[in-house]
This record gives C-alpha cells, structure tokens and sequence, in this order.
C-alpha cells in the first residue's frame, strides 16, 4: 500500500502555507458532566496538528461530532459549550463559532480569519448528510477549506462525510495524531517484531470474537483472560462452578482454538483463577487450581500461578497487544491478576525489552488503576476503532488517506 500523505507531505501544507484554509477532523466527542470535560485526552490528542497548523500561517477550521444526534439539531449536543476549552488547551487567543457551516456565512468568517486563526464548526451529525456520508454535504463543506487533514482516528471506522467523504475530493493527509496511531498500530500487527502475544480480556465471547479470530492468524500467542476465558475453559469440559458462561459460544470458542492450533498459534488459558461465591466489593476471594473450582463458586480473575506463566511468556516475545482486563478489575482484589500482568508489561518496555500497545474502552481504565498505561508504547485514545482495527477491519478513514 502506498503511504499516505502528511501534514509534511502535503503540498497545499509545504509551499506558501500562510493563509490556506485546512479543514481539520478532530474526535471533541468527549465525556461531559455538568458542562464540564470529564476527560480532555482526545483534545489533547489535537494539540499537535492545531499547533504545527496555525503556526504556519494556515486557517484551521476545526470539524468534529459530538454524541449522536441523529441529522437533527439537539441543543444540549452543540459544541459550542467547547469553546473556552479548545481556547485553553490551544492557547489560542480566540476561536471563531461556525453555526451553520454549510452557508456562505461560514465561509466568510472563515476567510476573514487571521493567518493562524482558527474556528470552529458546529456539531456536523446535526445534519443528515454527516453520517450518511452525501456528496452534496461533503462537497458544501468542502468549500470551507483548499485541504483536510483528519486527526481522529477514534473515528476512522466510521465512513462519514468528514471521516472518509471530504478525503476522497480535497488533498487529504493524516493529522499527528492519525498518523501517530497509523504507525504504532501498523508495527503492532502489520509488520511487528516477533514473537508476538495478545493479551485479550474482557466478559463476552461474543463481542470478541472477530478480535480472537483475526488475531489467531497473525499473532504467536494468545492470552485469554477475563470472564470470556470461563467459555473457553467450558468448551474444553472444565468445570467452572457458577461463573460467568456464555454457552451459546461455545462451539465459536472450539473454532478459535482449532483454528488457533492450525496455525500454530498457542492459546493460553488460565491455570489457576481466584474464586468468590459472589461478585461484590470486599468479597474475599481463594485461588485454585483449574480443576477444582467448587461448584457454588465463581471465577473472577487469574490466580498467581497464570500471571506467573503469562509474564515468563511476555518476556520472551518483542511485541505485546492488549485489550481488555484479565479479572474483574472493577471489583479489588480481582484487580490483582490485570495489575501483575501489566506491571510486567510496563516493566519490560521501560527496559526496551517489549513494545507494548494497548486499547479499547475498559483497557485503559484497567491500566491506569494499576498505574502501569504511562509505560506502555502506545495507547490507543479509540474505543470502537482499535477494536474494529484489531478485527482486521479496514477502516474507512483510514483507507481514504491511502487514497
Ligand atoms: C467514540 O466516541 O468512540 C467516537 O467519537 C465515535 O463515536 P460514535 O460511536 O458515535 O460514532
Ligand atoms: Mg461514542
């Protein structure tokens, strides 16, 4: 696949860029509460690509969703509330408010903007055309801008107007933070040091499964952890007592080990798991061997003799994908099994023994509790995307670059 352009490499960005319009695709579909910003990461995450922008002289006209208002106007999904936030963390002196993006207003303001200035337009799924991805939206919004640059990679699987439309008719490069995630997750799977180990957690077989499956094929070894690994020790006629079990998963569970045996990538399933009779704070849990959880008792995280057995195996492999916790992390101390393991995870990138990615929506959550995220090489901000990403999706945002 050829390379996709930069904001390097693009050449509306290099030769004169001072006063060049650049439609910029941020994710502001940040967490709110009581009109404040509950996690800014994913502002954070543009800061980069607005700096480098305006400190070429360009215009930026930021684009961006926010929550799901379905084509319709939903006041309390404005993102306007925004403003004072993006002005902070882009230390910008001030940052000019699109109502309507698509009429002529618009795209005066955005003409009358200084070099280096920058606006903002509002919600774009407050149209229909945004996710519908229409060629009349798109090319009304086009005009607001002589290039794009897409910084949301917390979006790319999603083929909207502003993720996948606007590049396909602009000169369109990936803003610093698309490009950054681009090539860690391209090292990670596309052509990564070997050996390889995925480590893959979380409650449901289900809504994995298409992760398992992709993975199996292209990674040395495979960690299953969480309550999804009940199924897969189930479907191997373990008796797992009263733990979780999704039943009806179970011949896809037999298919990814069979699978996985084929070609000759090895599954690891726990050895040894902690046990409670119920799930709740403060419950006190015992570990087991495998073959003797009681009947009235259920699995809520790996015992000391797995994270052993999984951080020996990390040590000896060059990359390491997680997603998901090992336990029921949100329930100490059925933490203990995610904290050792990614501990090790973070010890061993500090020690340039391991490169390390992470993402997907309870990861990091899991990571950070046990303060082992800073460490790793590199943290996916995307919820939906890393995972579509790590079922070997295409994902159409990202596609759209390579053009
Ligand atoms: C997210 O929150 O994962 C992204 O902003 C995408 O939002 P969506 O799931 O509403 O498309
Ligand atoms: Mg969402």
């Amino acid at each position: 696949m050829p390379r996709f352009e930069t904001i390097d490499t693009l050449s509306a960005l290099k030769e004169s860029a001072a006063g060049t319009r650049v439609l910029v695709r941020g994710d502001l579909n940040v967490p709110m509460q009581d009109g404040v910003i509950t996690d800014a990461t994913r502002i954070e995450h543009l800061r980069p690509t607005i700096a480098e922008l305006t400190k070429r002289g360009c215009k930026v006209v930021i684009i961006s969703h926010f929550d799901r208002p379905k084509g319709k106007v939903v006041p309390e999904m404005s993102l306007r509330p925004l403003l004072p936030f993006l002005v902070e963390i882009f230390g910008a002196q001030e940052i000019a408010f699109l109502e309507n993006p698509l009429g002529e207003p618009a795209k005066e303001l955005v003409a009358s903007l200084p070099n280096g200035g920058i606006a903002l337009a509002e919600n774009l799924r407050f149209f229909a055309g945004e996710e519908n991805n229409d060629e009349k939206f798109t090319r009304a919004l086009a005009r607001l801008g002589d290039a794009f640059v897409n910084d949301a990679f917390s979006v790319a699987h999603r083929a909207h107007a502003s993720t996948e439309g606007l590049a396909r008719i602009m000169p369109a490069a990936a803003g610093r933070s698309m490009q950054s995630e681009i090539e860690a997750l391209e090292t990670a799977l596309a052509n990564p040091e070997r050996p390889v180990i995925a480590v893959i957690g979380g409650a449901k077989v289900s809504t994995k499964l298409d992760i398992l499956t992709n993975l199996t094929a292209k990674v040395d070894q495979l960690v299953v952890g969480g309550a999804m690994a009940n199924t897969f020790l189930y479907a191997k006629g373990v008796e797992i007592g009263s733990s979780l079990c999704e039943k009806n998963m179970v011949a896809a569970a037999q298919n990814v080990m069979s699978n996985a045996a084929k070609v000759g990538c090895k599954v690891i399933l726990p050895s040894d798991v902690v046990v409670a009779e119920q799930l709740k704070l403060g419950s006190i849990g015992k570990t087991v061997p495998i073959s003797a959880v009681p009947p009235n008792m259920m699995i809520l995280d790996i015992g000391i003799e797995t994270a052993r057995v999984i951080t020996t195996k990390l040590a000896n492999c060059k990359t390491v994908l997680w997603n998901g916790p090992l336990g029921a992390f949100e329930y100490p101390p059925f933490d203990e099994g995610t904290k050792i393991v990614s501990r090790a995870v973070a010890e061993l990138t500090a020690q340039f023994k391991l490169r390390s990615i992470a993402g997907g929506g309870d990861t990091i959550a899991a990571l950070v509790s046990a303060d082992a995220l800073t460490r790793f090489s590199y943290v996916s901000a995307a919820g939906g995307a890393f995972l579509e990403w790590l079922e070997g999706k295409q994902l159409p945002g990202v596609a759209a670059l390579y053009g």
